[in-house]
């Protein structure tokens, strides 16, 4: 499904009206709430991440999500749209390891590019213990 008819789907608003959103940094759409504070009761285990067919560890703090774990540890995992839950191209494999909740905002971009019920999209995934994920071909 092209970015338009997606946004359209999500929003309700009419395809033309439309805009992309390109900034990484924005608090939009639901990105705010991956920077929320994680509670000492959720986390199952230190924090860490494994991408595991790339043989890369890296340490992160609670909350990290699994794109910006990525980008710390050198890793150039795709994300399109900036880290808005829209493009899916952020997608990984959760092998192991507790992480946050699916969101309606990544559940319903997932419905269109996912493969595997593990599939999860890394921009909006935290990180709440020791997580083992398998990283998809790369552009
Ligand atoms: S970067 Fe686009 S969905 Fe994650």
């Amino acid at each position: 499904m092209a970015f338009g008819k997606l946004f359209s789907k999500l929003t309700g608003k009419k395809e033309k009206e439309a805009t992309p959103v390109t900034d990484s940094t924005s608090d939009d759409w639901n990105r705010a709430d991956k920077k929320e504070p994680v509670a000492a009761a959720d986390l199952d285990g230190p924090p860490s991440i494994r991408f595991d067919n790339l043989g890369i560890d890296v340490p992160v703090e609670a909350g990290t999500t699994i794109l910006d774990a990525a980008v710390a540890g050198g890793l150039d995992l795709n994300h399109y749209c900036g880290g808005m839950a829209s493009c899916g191209s952020c997608m990984v494999t959760v092998v192991s390891g507790k992480v946050s909740d699916m969101d309606d905002m990544e559940e319903a971009t997932l419905d269109v590019v996912m493969e595997d019920d593990r599939d999860r999209l890394g921009c909006q995934t935290r990180i709440l213990g020791p997580v083992v994920v398998i990283v998809p071909p790369q552009d």
